[in-house]
C-alpha cells in the first residue's frame, strides 16, 4: 500500500491571487481556504497533508500551517529550504516531518533535488536538529547515487525522489531513461536503509507508472490533485488518485 500526503499549496495558490493582504493577517471568510481543503483530503483517505511555507510566501502562509498543526489528524509534512531561520520555524512547529527542498525566488515550482553533496554542511545542521526535535526529514533530491548515499550518512530517515524530469520529458525515449533512473534510486535508497518517497510532477495518468517504482513508501501529490478538485470537489479528487495509486 503506497501512502498518499496530499500538497494543498496551490489551494493557497487561488486564495492569494485574490486575498493576498487578508490571508496573512487577519483571515476571515476568504476563500479558497487551504484547511478546509486539507479537511477533506483526510476525510477521503489522505495519509497525510504537505505545505511549502517558501520564502516569499507566495502560497501558504505562516498562518496556514499553524491552523494545519491544531486542525489536521494525519501528519504534517512541512517542506522548506534548509535555512536557519526555517530551522526555528520548524522546531517552534514540531510538524511529524519535514521535507528539505531547494529554494531560488525566480523559480515557478520547485525545479531540481536539493544538492546535499554540495551543501552538506546546512543539510547536516538541519537534519541533526530535526533528530534531536524527534521530526524526521526527508531530503528531496535527485535519484543519483552520491546524493542518496550521502544522504543516508547525515542520518536522514527519509528520502523523496524528484520525479520532476520524468514527469515533464515529453518524449518517449529520455522518459523511459528518466524512469531507469528513478528505478535505480529507489532501489538503493532501501539498500541505504532510507525510507523512500517520491514527487513532483504526479497526474493521474503517470500515476500507473510511478506506482510501479521499486519499495515505494509514500507519494507527494499536489497541482493534479488541486487541479482535478476545481471540476469534482476535493474529496473524489483524492479518492480517485488513491485508487490509481494502490489499483
Ligand atoms: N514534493 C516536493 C518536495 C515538492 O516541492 C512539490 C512541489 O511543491 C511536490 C512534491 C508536489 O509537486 P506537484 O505539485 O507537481 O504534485
Amino acid at each position: 500500500m503506497i501512502l498518499l500526503g496530499v500538497n494543498i499549496d496551490h489551494c493557497a495558490t487561488v486564495r492569494q491571487a485574490r486575498y493576498r493582504q487578508a490571508a496573512t493577517t487577519s483571515g476571515g471568510p476568504i476563500e479558497p481556504d487551504p484547511v478546509t481543503f486539507a479537511l477533506l483530503a483526510e476525510r477521503a483517505g489522505a495519509d497525510g497533508i504537505t505545505v511549502h511555507l517558501r520564502e516569499d510566501r507566495r502560497h501558504i502562509q505562516e498562518r496556514d500551517v499553524w491552523r494545519l498543526r491544531e486542525s489536521i489528524a494525519t501528519r504534517l509534512n512541512l517542506e522548506m529550504a534548509c535555512t536557519p531561520a526555517m530551522t526555528e520555524f520548524a522546531l517552534k512547529l514540531k510538524p511529524d516531518s519535514v521535507c528539505l527542498v531547494p529554494e531560488s525566488r525566480e523559480e515557478i515550482t520547485t525545479e531540481g533535488g536539493l544538492d546535499v553533496v554540495k551543501h552538506r554542511d546546512r543539510v547536516q545542521a538541519c537534519v541533526e536538529a530535526m533528530n534531536a526535535a524527534k521530526i524526521a526529514t526527508s531530503l528531496f533530491i535527485d535519484p543519483d547515487a552520491p546524493q542518496i548515499e550521502l544522504g543516508a550518512q547525515l542520518g536522514a530517515p527519509w528520502i523523496e525522489l524528484h520525479t520532476g524530469a520524468y514527469a515533464n520529458a515529453r518524449e518517449n525515449a529520455p522518459r523511459a531513461a528518466e524512469f531507469v533512473r528513478l528505478q535505480s534510486g529507489a532501489r538503493l535508497g532501501t539498500q541505504c536503509g532510507l525510507v523512500v518517497n517520491a514527487g513532483h510532477g504526479i497526474n493521474y495518468v503517470n500515476i500507473a507508472e510511478v506506482r510501479t517504482l521499486p519499495g515505494l513508501h509514500e507519494l507527494n501529490i499536489g497541482h493534479s490533485i488541486v487541479s482535478r478538485a476545481l471540476f469534482t470537489g476535493v474529496e473524489e479528487a483524492v479518492r480517485e488518485m488513491r485508487a490509481r495509486m494502490n489499483a
